[in-house]
């Protein structure tokens, strides 16, 4: 099911068309489509259907305040990877218990932080992060609940800067080591051991990679209850796919993904978590852009636009490939033109795409990547004083901008210009 269908030519967000965004906030921005995520997630929670589950959204991918107040609605937990995240999570609503705390770089305040105003568990990454988390909770006379969250060494194929899972990876802790390590933490007086945590990377499109860990996972959980460990809690990361080329092969459904879950660890009595971000958001969202020139190079033809690397790095950063539609629905059978698709940002590594047959457009007319939902408005930037874009949420026919554009005063005005240099 497409939330972002044309209706009588023109590209729509569910029931609102895009120029009338356009025209009340300006181009370039995000449009995001409140039932795509509410269907996205309703589909992983009927996947895990029969399993004790938590989804816990990754707000990494997208954690605008308006989305992570529509995620704590529908019931979902999160996953936070920083103070700043967890700050953002209480604020949605989420209550402590449905907060899952990752990332392997916490600090003391960080962890005082969510021992303070509550938390699911920390999902640790290392010896001296259990030793300091052991610390920090016994001084504030609390117990500290954790996962740890061990590296399977399997090969997620995925993109090699968002493969977590490989023993050359920073992340978690060799799963050879983990009964030493769980050894270590029970006898830790500051934490409570509640389980095992697993994230082996993102955009992963073939279920094997998960099959593989998973399977890693149960075994370990058999020989830690064995050493005397209390296993009550798995959480198995996030990861899960989506297809980013429509005219591409699938990847792999979430009730498959659930089959596979079930399948693996589904008979171990433990409470169930996954921390998906892309599958939930990525095609949830799409960035508009305007297109500003058409120019003839040497041998080519730029599409000049002007949305950039800043308000969308997934290409320049990744390789990563967005689809793009124009907003007024081409004629059918229209004659498709190889463009490359730039942007203003004075880089050549400001390119969307190279040699992507579109059909015909010109300056004014509007333009759509899909698949920006996630890992795109969190990831832009200000280069080259190109302000943050707005956002904005759709729901049935209404529209409501979620975060503004700022101003260039606003922007300047962040800087501060030293007695020394005034005068
Ligand atoms: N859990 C942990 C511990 C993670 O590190 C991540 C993603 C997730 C969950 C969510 O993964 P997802 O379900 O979204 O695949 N910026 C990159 C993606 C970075 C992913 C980082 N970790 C991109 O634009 O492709």
């Amino acid at each position: 099911m497409d939330h972002f269908l044309h209706q009588n030519g023109i590209l729509h967000a569910e029931d609102v068309a895009l120029p009338e965004i356009a025209a009340e906030v300006g181009t370039p921005f995000y449009v995001y489509s409140t039932a795509t995520f509410e269907r996205h997630y309703r589909l992983l929670d009927e996947a895990l259907s029969g399993l004790d589950h938590l989804i816990c959204y990754a707000m990494k991918a997208n954690s605008n305040q308006a989305i992570l107040t529509l995620m704590a609605r529908l019931g979902a937990g999160v996953d936070v990877v920083s103070g700043g995240e967890y700050r953002r999570a209480i604020a949605a609503g989420f209550p402590g218990e449905r907060i899952v705390f990752s990332g392997v770089g916490k600090t003391r305040a960080e962890m005082e932080l969510a021992l303070t105003g509550g938390i699911r568990q920390f999902n640790v990454e290392s010896e001296p992060e259990m030793h300091i988390l052991s610390a920090v909770a016994e001084k504030l006379g609390k117990l500290a609940p954790i996962t740890v969250r061990v590296n399977p060494d399997v090969d997620a194929k995925t993109h090699e800067k968002i493969a977590t899972g490989k023993a050359e990876n920073k992340f978690g802790i060799p799963i050879s080591r983990a009964r030493e390590v769980y050894a270590e933490a029970a006898n830790l007086p500051g934490l409570d051991v509640v389980g095992i945590d697993v994230h082996i990377g993102s955009q992963l499109t073939d279920l094997e990679p998960f099959e593989q860990a998973y399977m890693k996972v149960a075994e370990l959980t058999h020989v830690l209850r064995a050493d005397g460990h209390d296993i009550r809690r798995l959480d198995l990361g996030g990861g899960l796919g989506i297809p980013y080329e429509r005219s591409n092969n699938a990847p792999p459904l979430p009730v498959e993904y659930g089959e596979v879950i079930k399948r693996t660890v589904g008979d171990l009595g433990c409470e169930v978590e996954i921390e998906p971000g892309r599958i939930i958001a990525g095609n949830a969202g799409l960035l508009v852009s305007n297109v500003i020139y058409v120019k003839s190079g040497e041998d080519r033809d730029f599409l000049i636009v002007d949305a950039a690397m800043n308000d969308l790095i997934r290409p320049a950063m990744y390789g990563a490939y967005h689809d793009i539609v124009p907003v007024v629905e081409p004629a059918a059978g229209v004659e498709l033109t190889p463009y490359d698709v730039v942007g203003p940002v004075c880089e050549s590594g400001d390119t969307f795409t190279k040699g992507r047959d579109l059909p015909p457009v010109g300056p004014g007319d509007l333009i759509a990547f899909r698949s920006a939902g996630a890992y795109g408005a969190v990831m832009a930037s200000e280069y080259n004083t190109r302000p943050l874009i707005p956002e904005v949420l759709v729901h049935g026919h209404q529209f409501a901008v979620i975060r503004q554009r700022p101003t260039f005063d606003e922007i300047i005005n962040r800087d501060i210009v030293p007695k020394w240099l005034k005068g």
